[in-house]
């Protein structure tokens, strides 16, 4: 299968970032092609609603976005690796879900969906904004919960070395299809 794995931490090592890093190495050895795209590391500028695109066009802006939707389309799954930002997903990764707009009647098709998410808090109720948009989003555009990985309680880059989490992301991706 083809998977995307878009991030959307700024921290380099971070703790999404690894869990990114781990379900990427299940998935390849179980054969899956991969593309990663670090948004925090790229130009994407925000969605500035001009509506040139009618929602399934080229977009104003030819910025690195170029790369996710050259890939989105084909994808099977698509994976959101972030850390928790106030309870929702990260500017960086927000910032290219806002640009879904213009191929929203492109992407709008049966795809399989992803969501590894830190945060430093420890209560499973302040994940919930983000479980619930990540469902939601997917909902919307007609695409399947594969599996999510919540890790708690890991603010520093590192933290979530010491935990079960990164295995599990392995598992994910390893027995995603
Ligand atoms: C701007 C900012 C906002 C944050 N907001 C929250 C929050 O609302 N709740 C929380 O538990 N942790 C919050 N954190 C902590 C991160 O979610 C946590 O450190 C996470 O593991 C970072 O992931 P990363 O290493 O992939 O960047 C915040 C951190 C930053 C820098």
């Amino acid at each position: 299968m083809k998977i995307l794995v878009l991030t959307g931490s700024p921290r380099k090592g971070g703790n999404s970032s690894t869990l990114a890093d781990n379900f990427i190495k299940g998935a390849k050895e179980a054969g899956h092609h991969i593309e990663r795209f670090d948004a925090a590391f790229k130009n994407v500028h925000p969605c500035i609603a001009c509506n040139k695109c009618g929602m399934n066009g080229p977009c104003v802006f030819k910025d690195d976005f170029e790369f996710v939707r050259q890939h989105i389309v084909d994808a099977d799954v698509v994976v959101f690796a972030t850390p928790m930002y106030y309870f929702g997903f990260s500017a960086q990764l927000k910032a290219v879900i806002d640009r879904f707009y213009a191929l929203n009647g492109q992407i709008h098709r049966p795809k399989k969906a992803v969501l590894l998410m830190t945060y430093a808090d420890t209560s499973s109720h302040e994940a919930q904004p983000i479980t619930l948009h990540y469902q939601t989003l997917i909902n919307y555009l007609g695409w399947e919960d594969a599996g999510q990985v919540i890790a708690p309680g890991v603010w520093p880059v590192g933290a979530v070395e010491h935990t079960s989490y990164p295995a599990k992301a392995y598992e994910l991706g390893k027995n995603i299809g």
